[in-house]
């Protein structure tokens, strides 16, 4: 972490956001902390420039170009630009599939993929014209490696992030850029991610109420991790300590990663049974 020295996160007011504000104040690192929550955010960079840091801060809305650049621009200003990217931001309705509303799917893929694509749009060509030592973290979830019931929008949002960080890795790879990406996919952990209406825009606002067992499925889920967002957020800089890409902070994720990847090759197998010559290859 020595040599990355600013570091910039998006949904910084809250939760993960906020804790891996406080990781990288605490390696010494100057911050640029954006939210769309006015308090929230100047909380964390109140707490923040207690820890003797450098620290700005930018209302926004990560799923609108224009704040994500604006927020880019302030970096630029202020620090010459940025070592360390957090894609942070997120938001996430629960329910059946065949419940999902236009909006639902609007409001979270505006946040959860386009904030992650805003972020590297408005970011990653900064880092690459500046030549140093740069990472990327896009928060996705468990949602992303693998599916649950009444995760359906979300899960394919975080589906999205993940693909999209592992095609940002190849591109920077083949580049040649010195530039490291990791995917942080946590389980459930208490944050505010089920009061995520709170930031719901107005003209999107058709939803259905989630039903009780499934709020239920997340007060007991996040009850239940052993770890809070203060513990991801220090896994999540060792991963770019180590250049890790998967960030997978919950032991539990594993089992739900081999059941999904059983299931696909499962059934690829029985339609594909390997042949007397040695059968099918699972290369693509
Ligand atoms: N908490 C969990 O169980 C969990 C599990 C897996 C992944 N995640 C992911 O972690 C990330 C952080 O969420 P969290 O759990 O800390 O929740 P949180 O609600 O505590 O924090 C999310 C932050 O994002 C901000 N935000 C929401 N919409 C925004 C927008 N349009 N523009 C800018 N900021 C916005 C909120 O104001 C808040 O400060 C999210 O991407 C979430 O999907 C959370």
């Amino acid at each position: 972490m020595s040599r990355l020295r600013v570091a910039a996160v998006t949904g910084a007011g809250s939760g993960i956001g906020r804790e891996l504000a406080l990781a990288c104040a605490r390696e010494g690192m100057a911050l640029a902390l954006t939210d769309i929550e006015a308090t929230a955010l100047a909380e964390t960079a109140a707490l923040a420039g207690a820890l003797g840091v450098p620290v700005i801060s930018q209302m926004g809305d990560v799923g609108r170009e224009q704040d994500v650049e604006a927020f880019a621009q302030a970096c630029d200003a202020e620090y010459g630009g940025v070592d360390c990217l957090f894609n942070n931001a997120g938001v996430a309705v629960l329910g059946p599939a065949w419940l999902a509303t236009a909006d639902d799917w609007q409001w979270l893929w505006h946040v959860n993929v386009m904030g992650v694509a805003h972020g590297v749009r408005c970011f990653v060509p900064r880092m690459l014209a500046r030549g140093t030592p740069a990472h990327v973290v896009n928060t996705a979830s468990a949602a992303g490696l693998a599916t649950l019931a009444g995760s359906g929008v979300y899960s394919a949002t975080k589906h999205a992030v993940v693909a999209f960080s592992e095609c940002l890795a190849h591109d920077l790879q083949q580049a040649g850029a010195p530039i490291g990406v990791s995917v942080l996919c946590p389980s459930l952990l208490p944050t505010g991610i089920h009061q995520s209406g709170r930031n719901r825009p107005a003209g999107l606002d058709r939803t259905v109420p989630p039903a009780a067992a499934y709020e239920e499925r997340v007060r007991v889920g996040m009850a239940a991790s052993p770890i809070g967002a203060a513990e991801v957020a220090a896994l999540t800089l060792d991963a770019i300590r180590q250049q890790r890409f998967y960030v997978i902070p919950h032991a539990q994720t594993g089992a739900s990663v081999e059941r999904r990847m059983h299931r696909i090759l499962d059934d690829f197998h029985a339609q594909h049974p390997p042949t007397a010559e040695g059968g099918p290859t699972t290369q693509p």
